[in-house]
């Protein structure tokens, strides 16, 4: 099964000029969903993760699957104020200014060993934030995984150095 079949591509979202990537066939399809989450969880199989970070929002999605797969914990990296306990945060810019993502300080112990999930890898900005945080609480980030990767924007050039994974490339 190709699972680009499930990415639809919406023009002019959010704004004029940008082809919006849109994950939902995917997520209502339930053998799709299934597919894909096997395709991710094939690249860290025996790779002994400890925990599994999801980024808000949508790499919530495959984020909670693959914890829940692997029988580890979950980890919510999430945009700034929504954490209620104590939190680190690490900043990454936009084409317009710059966006904060925050972890609580006692997500992560060290030497765990994280996959990272998200969504998207695209310019590259969020992953090395999330990344920057795992480091700074001591973990050792064992993947980046992605449900797709735009090649085009190089944004494992940002994140050099880890392992990264994507079940679909465009
Ligand atoms: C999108 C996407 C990735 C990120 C990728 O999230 O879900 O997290 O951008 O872009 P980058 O590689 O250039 O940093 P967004 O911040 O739009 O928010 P959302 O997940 O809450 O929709
Ligand atoms: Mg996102």
């Amino acid at each position: 099964m190709s699972l680009k079949k499930y990415i639809r591509d919406i023009q002019g979202f959010p704004k004029e000029g940008i082809v919006f990537k849109d994950i939902t066939p995917l997520l209502i399809d339930a053998n799709a969903r299934k597919e894909c989450l096997e395709i991710l969880v094939s690249a860290v199989k025996d790779k002994k993760i400890d925990k599994v970070i999801g980024v808000e929002s949508r790499g919530f999605f495959f984020g909670m699957l693959l914890a829940q797969e692997l029988n580890v914990g979950f980890v919510p990296v999430r945009k700034p104020n929504k954490l209620p306990f104590d939190t680190i945060s690490a900043s990454y810019d936009l084409e317009y200014g710059t966006d904060t993502l925050e972890i609580h300080i006692d997500a992560i112990q060290k030497g765990d060993r994280v996959l990272i999930h998200d969504d998207v890898l695209a310019t590259g900005g969020t992953a090395k934030a999330v990344c920057e945080l795992v480091e700074r609480l001591g973990g050792v980030i064992v993947q980046c995984n992605f449900l797709m990767e735009i090649t085009f924007l190089n944004g494992r050039e940002k994140i050099a150095g880890n392992e990264i994974f994507a079940a679909i490339t465009y």
